[in-house]
């Protein structure tokens, strides 16, 4: 029996199911995690940074399987088909069968990879995210979207591939650095915001404390965000509809992304900027108040997330960015746009002129 606490929440997706665990000292629990292993064979995939602080706690609990590693280097830009090829190929060495699972140890970055080779080899085989991360937390190691990038985009590639389990172990956020912790809140926000009024009220409540990494506070927001997108997961696996709710500030965070060469902005805070961009369009366009604008502002700014486009980007570069989202459709901006807190619904055809007139605004603020 397990001697550790967890919370436990289920994706329900029938017999695809599958359970996410919250709390401390879970990868060091293998009998927990191990129960999800199908057959001998594991490829652990994880990155130059994370695998030196935690690879060493996740190989005791392999013990008696065939194993090996593959290590990326650490970024954005090693979320690459090249380094698909080359844990393909780490498989093939390790004689990975049809039962072989791949296990994801780190941020977004490498389960987004590790999830896209599991759903490669031989068609598809098991993989288990043990996300490092805030972010990957309550956000990409949930719902099996998983790909890389391509030179032409983000995220063009991938596969719809759900994962065995999600082992999320609250001591691996000890070593993550401010910055990227607080990119994850922008992603607990942002459920709220989409979904869940009491959620976001609760966290205005405790702001604070989450800003100030309380641990009873991280760990009910991690829940809550997770138990919120398990619904819409279970609801809509392959975002044929609500699923797509969920990018609430894509549009606009990603054409900041870009425009900033993936380093002036990290993910999260793409999000956190451009969640505020589409709630003032939604705002513009009389579908919601000033006044819920201002209590996202506010949330944003207490825990000390970026809310302001950074000087010298170019509002027409942002709208050229914004044509090319995966969203649009024959030559229309299509957003995702804000009602107030708890409430998001895809907007088609949205006047670029109401878009740049938020641009600019938000550029000379
Ligand atoms: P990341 O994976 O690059 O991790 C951020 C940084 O933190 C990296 O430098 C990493 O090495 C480091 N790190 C990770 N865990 C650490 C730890 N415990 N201690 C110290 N350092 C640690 O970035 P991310 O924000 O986790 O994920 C972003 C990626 O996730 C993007 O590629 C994005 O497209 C993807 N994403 C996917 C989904 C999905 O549904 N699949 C959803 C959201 C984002
Ligand atoms: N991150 C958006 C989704 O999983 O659908």
């Amino acid at each position: 029996m397990s001697i550790h606490q967890a919370t436990t929440l289920d994706v329900a997706l029938g017999q695809r199911s599958y359970p996410v665990w919250i709390g401390h000292g879970l990868i060091a629990d293998a009998a927990r995690w191990r129960a999800r292993l199908r057959g001998r064979h594991v490829l652990v995939v994880s990155n130059t940074t994370v695998a030196p602080l935690y690879l060493e706690r996740l190989a005791q609990g392999l013990d008696g399987l065939t194993w090996s590693s593959f290590l990326l280097d650490d970024g954005e830009a090693h979320k690459s088909f090249a380094n698909v090829e080359r844990a393909l190929e780490a498989l093939a060495k390790l004689g990975a069968t049809r039962d072989a699972c791949v296990i994801a140890l780190g941020g977004g970055v490498v389960g987004d990879l590790a999830g896209f080779a599991a759903a490669c080899w031989m068609r598809g085989i098991d993989f288990i995210q043990f996300p490092t991360t805030l972010l990957a937390m309550v956000d990409s190691s949930v719902g099996g979207k998983t790909g890389v990038n391509l030179p032409a985009g983000k995220n063009l590639v991938g596969a719809f591939h759900q994962p065995r389990a999600v082992v999320a172990d609250i001591d691996t956020l000890a070593t993550l650095p401010v910055r990227e912790y607080r990119a994850g809140l922008a992603e607990v926000i942002k459920g709220a915001a989409i979904g869940d009024e009491p959620f976001f009220a609760w966290l205005e409540a405790h702001a604070a404390a989450l800003a100030a990494r309380e641990d009873a506070a991280v760990i009910e927001a991690i829940a809550r965000k997770v138990a919120y997108k398990a619904g819409v997961v279970a609801r809509d696996e392959t975002e044929q509809g609500e699923r797509a709710l969920l990018n609430l500030g894509h549009t606009f965070g990603h054409a900041l992304e870009t425009a900033g060469r993936y380093t002036a902005l990290l993910h999260g805070e793409g999000v956190a900027v451009g969640m505020l961009l589409a709630a003032r369009l939604s705002e513009r366009l009389g579908m919601s108040e000033a006044a819920d604008t201002a209590r996202l502002q506010r949330l944003l700014e207490t825990i000390g997330l970026p809310t302001a486009v950074p000087a010298g980007f170019d509002p027409e570069q942002l709208l050229a960015l914004m044509r090319l989202d995966k969203k649009n459709t024959a030559g229309t901006l299509r957003l995702i746009l804000w009602r107030g807190i708890g409430k998001a619904e895809i907007v088609s055809g949205v006047a670029e002129a109401e878009v740049l007139a938020v641009l600019r605004e938000a550029v000379a603020r």
